[in-house]
């Protein structure tokens, strides 16, 4: 493929913005042709790409399905994963609607406060931002890589979307620390089934889940399958089991020893030299890989502007530590 490859991205020590010669189509077409290229571009970029000017998605958005392809042998279809069909796109179901505009109507995050950190730029550290995760850490084996296109993105300095990166903290972890994670398993809870940290600190007891819908646990240090890098992999308040977690082994619950050493990673993870904030602007194209980034959205003023984005999920190489196992989050026939 002919592309320019800008790295890192700017303000971060991670990522690239690949430029690519042609219209979104001829990019997509050689992206087929040469199936090894983004994906190797991706590594080489330590899990983030951006491919700016890909707006002729928005009318044709098979592209992005046949892009989404290139990084491995499984698309998600969320006609068929419980996904609720408002937030799926009617002719591409591939395709995942990330929107605060009906039909999905979902509200953007709160804003932090103070809206601004101690050295002038958003906030990115964990607690005084919330909302990192990794998506679709409560299934085994979980998702690969994301690709999430801006159709109307939010104006600039808000809506942005935010990354930290699992191989740079992970190497920069004090030894102490290392040794308390190596082998630790941390237990995913999909986010609105009622096991949050605020619903724990409320004492809101969370129902029964169907065997389908159980918190999976997952290493808190996963080895990248193609990188073969170590990477620290985990969530906070939304997206971990607080009533059985967050983690297996350790004291449960909000304020246990399991908390106060979720929190101590969680700052560690998203310190500013391994993060990236990324304004968006219309046709861009990001491309991060699962294993080994935390994202995070941010807020933007759901009463004055709507935003659309799309998103699909790219499986099929979780690593060997998954090797064989068959898909928690579909009911058994
Ligand atoms: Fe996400």
């Amino acid at each position: 493929m002919s592309l320019t490859c800008e790295a890192p991205l700017p303000g971060a020590a991670f990522g690239a913005t690949l430029r690519l010669a042609g219209t979104a189509r001829e990019i997509v077409a050689a992206a087929e042709r040469d199936s090894a290229a983004l994906p190797a571009a991706l590594a080489e970029a330590r899990g983030l790409l951006l491919l700016p000017g890909m707006g002729a998605i928005t009318d044709d958005p098979g592209l992005l399905i046949r892009l989404s392809r290139t990084f491995g042998p499984e698309v998600e279809d969320y006609r068929h994963t419980l996904t609720d069909l408002k937030s799926v796109h009617v002719a591409v179901p591939e395709i995942l609607l990330v929107s605060n505009m009906p039909p999905v109507s979902k509200a953007p995050p709160k804003r932090p406060e103070p809206p601004i950190a101690a050295d002038g730029l958003i906030p990115v550290q964990y607690p005084h931002r919330k909302g990192w995760h990794t998506d679709q850490s409560y299934r085994r084996p979980p998702p690969d890589i994301s690709l999430f296109y801006a159709v109307t993105p939010a104006t600039r300095d808000a809506g942005q979307t935010l990354f930290a990166n699992g191989i740079l903290a992970y190497e920069a972890l004090p030894p102490a620390l290392k040794t308390r994670v190596d082998g630790l398993e941390g237990l995913h809870a999909q986010p609105g089934s009622g096991r949050s940290r605020e619903a724990a600190l409320a004492g809101r007891m969370p129902r029964a889940f169907a065997t389908h819908e159980r918190s999976q646990r997952q290493p808190v240090v996963r080895t990248h399958p193609v990188a073969g890098e170590r990477s620290l992999y985990l969530c906070e308040w939304g997206q971990m089991d607080w009533f059985e977690g967050p983690f297996v082994g350790m004291e449960p619950g909000p304020n246990g020893a399991g908390a106060a050493l979720l929190d101590e990673i969680m700052a560690h993870l998203t310190e500013r030299r391994f993060c990236y904030a990324h304004e968006w602007t219309q046709g861009d194209l990001l491309i991060w890989d699962n294993r080994c980034l935390v994202h995070a959205a941010t807020w933007f003023d759901g009463d004055r502007e709507g935003r659309l984005m799309w998103r699909t999920t790219v499986h099929g190489n979780p690593g060997p530590h998954y090797a064989g196992e068959t898909k928690s989050w579909i009911p058994a026939a």
